[in-house]
């Protein structure tokens, strides 16, 4: 760090004096609008400069903090598993250059569909680092799969029999591990809780279902059987989830083992580390996980006899604290009962407030004063597309900025066209540097592949 961003950083640190900050870098002012000093006059400038050179609303993802996010997991895990192996989650964040950044730490691929199939491959990854995970693989999706030499994550017996026949097709074998619904309650929310007995995902390992799929599996000379995969939720802030599942995971390990005479390469325990999405709100660290696991993991490893590779793959924990939502105030109206700040942005935008009722912070840019109480309405046409609802925050006005926070995973992949508004923009920022990673949508991309032509009888 040059001695003046040395001094930047330092007064930025300073309350009181970060006031006199006249230019901190884009990366400063984000970390400045995340530790509520959004107010600040230099902060506000650099959002300013953002919003009026590529628009809003804007997302905006901070290198610095991906990087910051991958090299925590990995200190907190590569010391104590020897066999560790760490995929990212791409549906999280569906950029290819967020996506090429996590490849350059050495971060294998797990995927959910031919789509996220095909951006892995042009992002450079090879098809053998794909993991190819989907409750409802398709065709198409299931003969690129095998063709790639990715490990295709089964989910069902029916599905294992598609799999075979496809594989005799291309005279391949096809490299699997089975989804295992292990029945674990994570403690998340409902909608993104996977693992419980009732949901969609996975072979049970009640009533041995996922033991008979792995016995069936061991009787087809198509089938190489390379491991076993679990993901019990997202967002998961406790690490008691992940210790009954790992139990569990190698309970199944020992059976496949002691019953069968199987060695699994990998057990995967999945993605679902969840960040803090609230000021001062706990949430278990990597460390934290990672040291609670450890003394699991060697029990149940050596109960097996072996040791798989420990996988995970996370997605928002290494991008959604780097995504900022920059959006503009179109107008503010006071009724009988609230106060609503109209924005440029809504469900369409940013999904997770109107799907899971899902906390995202705001910050005022350039505003201090006289707090008032409101609701971010969004610009959808429908009574649910709130993005933040009684937020005590300084009064905004027509024109002004606002920031959402933590909005890098599961913001844009999840954004839509909806009431015919073009998709925003992309950017990363390093440093003081800023590319932009996607460009704004058009609205002549609103028509594309349609046509206006009436359905003519010959
Ligand atoms: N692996 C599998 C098989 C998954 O289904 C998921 C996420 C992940 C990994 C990554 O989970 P993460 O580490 O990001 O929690 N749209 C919701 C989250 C849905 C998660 C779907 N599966 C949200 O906005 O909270």
């Amino acid at each position: 760090m040059s001695i003046r961003r040395l001094s930047l950083a330092l007064l930025l640190s300073l309350p009181g004096l970060h006031a006199q900050v006249a230019k901190p870098t884009l990366h400063e002012a984000l970390m400045a609008a995340r530790a509520d000093r959004a107010g600040d006059p230099g902060v506000a400038g650099a959002f300013h400069r953002l919003a009026d050179a590529y628009g809003t609303p804007l997302y905006v993802y901070d290198q610095g903090h991906i990087l910051g996010q991958v090299a925590a997991l990995k200190s907190a895990f590569a010391p104590r598993f020897s066999k560790l192996r760490i995929l990212y989650a791409l549906k999280a964040n569906t950029n290819p250059a967020v996506i090429g950044l996590l490849r350059s730490q050495g971060l294998g691929a797990e995927v959910v569909s031919r789509g996220e199939i095909e951006t892995a491959l042009r992002v450079g990854y090879a098809g053998g680092d794909i993991m190819f995970t989907s409750s409802s693989k398709g065709p198409e999706e299931i003969r690129r799969a095998i063709q790639l030499g990715s490990v295709l994550n089964v989910d069902s017996l029916d599905e294992l029999g598609l799999v075979q026949a496809e594989a005799r097709r291309q005279k391949k074998q096809a490299r699997i591990s089975f989804r295992i619904n292990p029945g674990v309650d994570p403690h998340t929310i409902h909608q993104i809780n996977t693992g419980i007995a009732e949901s969609k995902f996975g072979l049970h390992l009640q009533g041995g279902i996922a033991f008979k799929a792995y016995e069936k599996a061991l009787t087809m000379p198509e089938i190489r059987i390379e491991g076993a995969h679990c993901h019990i939720g997202s967002q998961i802030t406790e690490t008691d989830g992940y210790l009954l599942t790992a139990r569990k995971m190698l309970g199944l390990v020992k059976d496949l083992k002691d019953k069968l005479g199987i060695k699994l390469g990998f057990v995967d325990l999945g993605g679902g580390l969840g960040i803090p999405y609230q000021d001062g709100q706990a949430v278990m660290s990597p460390e934290d996980l990672a040291k609670a696991l450890e003394p699991v993991w060697k029990e149940g490893v050596a109960a097996a006899g072996y040791e798989p590779t420990l996988w995970l793959e996370p997605g928002r924990f290494f991008v959604g604290g780097s995504g900022f939502l920059v959006i503009r105030v179109n107008t503010v109206k006071e009724t009988p009962l609230k106060t609503f700040v109209n924005v440029d942005a809504g469900f369409n935008t940013l999904m997770r407030p109107a799907m899971y009722q899902a906390y995202h912070r705001v910050r005022v840019i350039g505003k201090t004063q006289d707090p008032v109480k409101v609701d971010i309405a969004g610009d959808v046409c429908e009574t649910g597309d709130i993005l933040a609802e009684g937020r005590l925050l300084p009064r905004a006005q027509s024109g002004d900025l606002l920031v959402i926070l933590d909005a890098g995973a599961y913001g844009f992949s999840m954004a839509s066209e909806y009431n015919a508004r073009p998709l925003p923009a992309e950017l990363m920022v390093n440093g003081d540097a800023v590319r932009v990673i996607r460009k704004r949508g058009r609205i002549s991309e609103l028509f594309r592949n349609t046509t206006t032509a009436p359905a003519t009888r010959k």
